[in-house]
């Protein structure tokens, strides 16, 4: 028998810097639902690769993968659990930021974490947040948001979120290159999709982007 499913899915995608993760966050406490950070999963396989001094190149990929087969990766309310060890205090430093978009280009290490955050949601009642939530992971999501900002307000705000550990000319160097990177990968790019609602949170705080997913949400879940 079919199990009830615990609510709709809801589906967050955007660039770097856009706000995505707090928004889903608070779109889904409000909802009652949960908020899966798929970005995290990705952040996390990095870690994992840089602790065990995996080289990051192309010519490795074959040994970056091997060593994923070893991974366990669990997400226990958004924090990041790596063969049982919490490795969410690591995983937004610089050297993460360095690699992620490499390894996450890679269609080998997406087939992983695409089954894993499927396996997640499977039940409903889920606020996912990352680049192909719409296109690749859940496509079949009752509601698809397409969250984006100007690059120069996602600059600042990455700034204001990393307390003036990194400097905005690192910032904006570093949002480009992995926007470059997320667009043009071959494997689950980053792009809107089709039944996407886009929404520009340039002039929006926070309180209104989170009100206006509700609402979208309620009417979803009232139809
Ligand atoms: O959202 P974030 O900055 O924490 O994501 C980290 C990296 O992971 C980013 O460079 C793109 C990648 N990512 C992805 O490829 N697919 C997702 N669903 C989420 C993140």
């Amino acid at each position: 028998m079919e199990q009830k499913r615990k609510g709709i899915i809801i589906a967050i995608d955007g660039p770097a810097g856009a706000g995505k993760s707090s928004v889903a966050s608070e779109v889904a406490q409000k909802l009652g639902y949960s908020h899966l950070d798929t970005g995290s999963m990705y952040r996390g396989a990095t870690y994992f690769l840089i602790k065990r001094n995996i080289p990051m190149e192309k010519e490795n990929e074959n040994q970056v993968l091997d060593e994923l087969k070893k991974m366990k990766i669990d997400m226990i309310d958004n924090r990041i659990l790596i063969n049982e060890e919490d490795t969410t205090p690591f995983i937004r430093t610089k050297e993460v930021e360095k690699f992620v978009s490499w390894v996450s280009s890679l269609p080998g290490v997406r087939k992983i974490l695409v089954q894993k955050q499927r396996e997640i949601a499977r039940e409903g009642g889920f606020v996912l947040d990352g680049r192909d939530i719409g296109t690749q992971v859940c496509p079949d999501a009752e509601l698809k948001i397409f969250l984006s900002a100007s690059p120069e307000i996602r600059v600042k705000r990455r700034y204001l979120q990393l307390k003036g550990k990194a400097e905005l000319d690192f910032i904006r160097k570093d949002l480009k290159r992995r926007d470059e990177y997320d667009k043009n990968r071959k494997a689950g790019p980053l792009q809107p999709a089709e039944d996407a609602i886009f929404l520009d949170s340039s002039h929006l705080t926070r309180k209104q982007v989170v009100e206006k997913i509700v609402r979208w949400a309620q009417e979803v879940i009232e139809n």
